[in-house]
């Protein structure tokens, strides 16, 4: 989703805009766009369609000089993507340039009165409305640029993060935001501002984070201001971020998918320390000391969540309902905050997000809020919206996930729903000591057990070349490999864009079956547990009927490769863990027939990292 860097100091702008627009590459993006308070005054704005390389390119003959500036990377919302619709726009009289991540919901209303009044656009976004009415009001009615920020942000619904510059003052940045990130750097005589601290990190480590609703007003050689947009002055929270700039470069991987599906065992660890003892007998989630009351009175359990956090999210209703016997259910935020679902103060919501700014699942938050239920965040960007929205919550702790295709944030989220599930139910007397105990020692072995999953690599690797003709693919899985199975194929989809479906392996027959034949590659996920002999059933009913099987089994499996054209070996584990090892085959099956069709697996087509849009 879009991208926001912004630099206001004493060295030159350009450098570090173009920097920070890179570190926000992972974010997703079809157009990027600079504006600069050049030394002779000139607000410059240039744009390029597609890769930051292209604005690069296209600046590489231009005045890019100048100690304050704005960039963007856009993710087409209002128009098609192209350098006319890319951010920054001018307003008017060409004094202001604005960058806007968000959605401005009536835009066509403003945008048709100021037409009426006589202004002209050149795009078709909602932003340059925006900029438009800034400026409107402000020659109007005569008011600094603050000031007809505030006017015109009150007129304005929708959410937002923005930054506008002032040819006139080429000392300050103003700056906004509701419902899309903002954060603020403050270094020496200098101040930056990016959609998130990866732009800013090179720099400084003090940031703040704009809460939603305030507007930042950065002078040059002045303490930066917080307000509401009524203009009440707020307290100025500075904080200190603690980011490794090497977590968020490649180290010597391909692609950061690859490296982040390999860093899984280490980022697990990372998740679990701390919480579970080291002699591995026992679980503390800090959240369940602090709000115990709270999370045990819970009558029902709601999980939302999107996309691959909603995938999670059905692995926790199974872990929740039979340890802790509570009621759980998983919805899509996007349909629970539009329809109306009954929710009570005896409810306990868990939101679900690795970047902690998906718009439907804050909305599904703000929902579940007023009507008085408990929310519990599991988010792994620290400081993002999310958890600062929720009542409390714990972090996933897999570090910055920058490949757009979710891996290591699949199994932190699986692995932080486990630890709540297992301290739940040892505080409700609904596990006995021996299971917990169990579970948990079995949970600490995970790491161990994904990277011998992880040396299936080589062979998915030769296998991948196989299934790059397919146009389609099923994933089949039961019990807690179904929603691995949904996954496995959202995976695919994301990267190679072969269109796969995930489907609880006996569902199969009421209906899929009929796609089945020899150009339908069939991934089963079929380990040892409740379900195995079923599933082996269900592999004969693809078999019979021309499929091609590739079979995730566990180590020591003799039957299935009778039915299977291949098979992927695993190691053992517990049932309700067998989600964190199956996945990984999958995911590497999804990186490495998507590297073979030569696609942009970091990156991939039309999808954002951060879904800050309903
Ligand atoms: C899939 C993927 C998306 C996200 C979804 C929710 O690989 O990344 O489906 O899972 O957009 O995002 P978060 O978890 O940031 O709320």
């Amino acid at each position: 989703m879009c991208g926001i860097v912004g630099y206001i100091g004493t060295k030159r702008a350009y450098p570090i805009l173009i920097k920070g627009l890179k570190r926000l590459e992972y974010r997703g993006y079809d157009s990027a766009g600079v504006a600069m308070i050049s030394d002779s005054g000139e607000l410059n704005v240039y744009k390029a369609k597609g890769k930051v390389d292209n604005l690069t390119e296209y600046c590489s003959d231009k005045d890019v000089s100048g100690c304050v500036g704005i960039a963007h990377t856009r993710w087409a919302t209002h128009g098609e993507p192209s350098a006319r619709n890319a951010h920054p726009h001018y307003s008017r009289s060409h004094n202001l340039a604005i960058i806007h991540n968000g959605i401005i919901e009536n835009y066509a209303d403003i945008k048709t009165k100021l037409q009426d009044k006589g202004v002209e656009f050149k795009s078709d976004t909602d932003t340059e409305v925006l900029v438009q009415l800034v400026e409107y009001v402000m020659v109007k009615k005569n008011l600094s640029l603050l000031e007809a920020v505030q006017v015109a942000l009150h007129q304005v619904i929708g959410a937002y993060a923005i930054a506008i510059v002032d040819k006139r003052d080429p000392r300050q940045i103003i700056a906004a935001r509701k419902q899309s990130p903002l954060v603020v750097g403050i270094g020496q005589d200098e101040f930056f501002l990016g959609s998130d601290a990866s732009p800013i990190i090179d720099y400084t480590d003090k940031v703040v984070y704009l809460e939603d609703g305030n507007i930042a007003v950065i002078r040059l050689g002045e303490e930066m201001r917080v307000m509401s947009i009524l203009g009440e002055e707020q307290e100025l929270q500075v904080k200190t971020v603690d980011i490794d700039l090497g977590q968020i470069e490649k180290g010597g991987y391909e692609h950061f998918m690859l490296k982040e599906i390999f860093e899984q065992p280490e980022c697990l660890m990372n998740c679990m320390r701390g919480r579970i003892n080291v002699e591995g007998t026992h679980v503390t989630l800090s959240a369940m000391i602090d709000y115990r009351q709270q999370l045990l009175g819970a009558k029902r359990i709601v999980i939302v969540a999107c996309g691959t956090s909603w995938h999670a999210g059905l692995i926790g209703k199974q872990l929740i309902e039979s340890l802790c016997r509570i009621p759980c259910e998983v919805e899509y935020a996007s349909e629970f905050r539009y329809r109306n679902p009954v929710v009570t103060k005896d409810d306990v919501v868990i939101a679900i997000s690795q970047s902690g700014e998906t718009a439907d699942t804050l909305a599904a938050i703000q929902l579940a809020k007023q009507q008085g239920a408990f929310i519990f965040g599991i988010c792994n960007a620290i400081g993002s919206s999310i958890p600062r929205a929720t009542d409390t919550g714990t972090y996933i702790h897999v570090g910055p996930e920058i490949g757009v295709a979710s891996t290591k944030a699949f199994t932190g989220q699986v692995t932080v729903l486990s630890m709540l599930a297992l301290c739940l139910a040892k505080e409700r007397q609904t596990v006995d000591d021996a299971l917990y105990q169990q579970m948990v020692v079995e949970l600490t072995r995970i790491p161990e057990k994904m990277q011998q999953a992880l040396k299936t690599n080589e062979q998915i690797e030769r296998l991948a070349p196989i299934f790059t003709y397919a146009r389609n693919c099923l994933y089949l899985g039961r019990g807690y490999n179904y929603p691995v199975a949904l996954e496995g194929a959202l995976k695919l989809k994301e990267i190679s864009y072969i269109h796969a479906e995930g489907y609880p392996a006996a569902e199969m027959k009421h209906g899929p079956i009929a796609l089945i034949d020899s150009e339908m590659p069939v991934f089963v996920i079929a380990t040892r547990d409740r379900l195995y002999e079923k599933v082996i059933s269900n592999i004969q009913e693809v078999r019979a009927r021309g499929g091609r099987v590739t079979a995730i089994v566990t180590e020591g499996d003799t039957q299935i490769q009778k039915f299977a054209d291949h098979i992927i070996t695993l190691p053992d584990t517990l049932e309700c863990f067998q989600p964190l090892i199956a996945s990984i085959p999958l995911q590497l099956l999804a990186y490495h027939i998507a590297v073979c069709k030569g696609k942009d697996v970091d990156r991939p087509r039309n999808l954002a990292k951060s879904v800050t849009v309903e």
